[in-house]
């Protein structure tokens, strides 16, 4: 009895101690699909439902939330584009990795991306405190089981903005000079994700 009791302390706490134990319920199933048969469209999915841009390893990567980007074809590839701030923590994995992952959410994950698009990595663990689940590619790049759609990417060009290019002046955005650096990635993978019992 005694023994019981000692083992069901040590699974609880080691339960306790999880710090994002996926549940069934928010688990997805993933279905890889072609770029072009990304049906969304991601005008809204970037501007209105937002993404979360994220880079690094599997024990060390960070991620941001954007809304502003870009799917398309350039140079004969499926392409994504993304724009990120010098100061972001991101921009130090999206310059060390060859790869970025977007991954794209329903409503219901609104408040997890608004924090993750109000709060640094630098300062907090943004993954524990969004309640996400990180989902560790087949290739090592990371993306998130609470996703609807992932697009996993391969830098293929970058580059800083800079003022004397601009035609129109974006009025108000760069008061203080940091100019967002453009990420071009060929799309090298997308998977569609469902709710269990939800696909068809
Ligand atoms: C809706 C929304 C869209 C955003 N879009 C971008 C973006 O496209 N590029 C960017 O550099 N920052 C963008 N941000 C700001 C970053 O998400 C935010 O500064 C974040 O805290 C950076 O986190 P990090 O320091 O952990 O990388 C956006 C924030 C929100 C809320």
């Amino acid at each position: 009895m005694k023994c019981f009791f000692r083992s069901s302390v040590l699974l609880l706490a080691a339960m306790a101690c999880q710090p994002n134990p996926p549940s069934d319920e928010k688990m997805n199933v993933f279905t890889p699909i072609d770029s072009r048969a990304i049906s969304d469209n991601v005008v809204h999915l970037m501007a209105d439902e937002w993404m979360l841009i994220t880079a690094g390893t599997p024990d060390h990567f960070n991620t941001m939330t954007a809304s502003w980007g870009a799917v398309g074809h350039l140079w004969n590839r499926p392409v994504a584009f993304c724009f990120i701030r010098p100061q972001r923590y991101t921009f130090e994995f999206a310059e060390a990795q060859d790869c970025f992952t977007l991954s794209f959410f329903d409503e219901t994950y609104r408040p997890a991306l608004a924090l993750c698009g109000r709060v640094s990595g630098r300062d907090v663990d943004k993954v524990k405190e969004a309640g996400l689940t990180p989902r560790i590619l087949e290739s090592g790049n990371v993306a998130f089981e609470e996703a609807r759609l992932i697009i996993e990417c391969r830098k293929i060009y970058t580059d800083f903005f800079t003022p004397e290019q601009f035609i129109d002046d974006p009025s108000g955005i760069y008061p203080s000079g940091d100019f967002h650096k453009m990420y071009i990635g060929e799309i090298i993978h997308a998977w569609k994700g469902e709710k269990q019992g939800t696909k068809h």
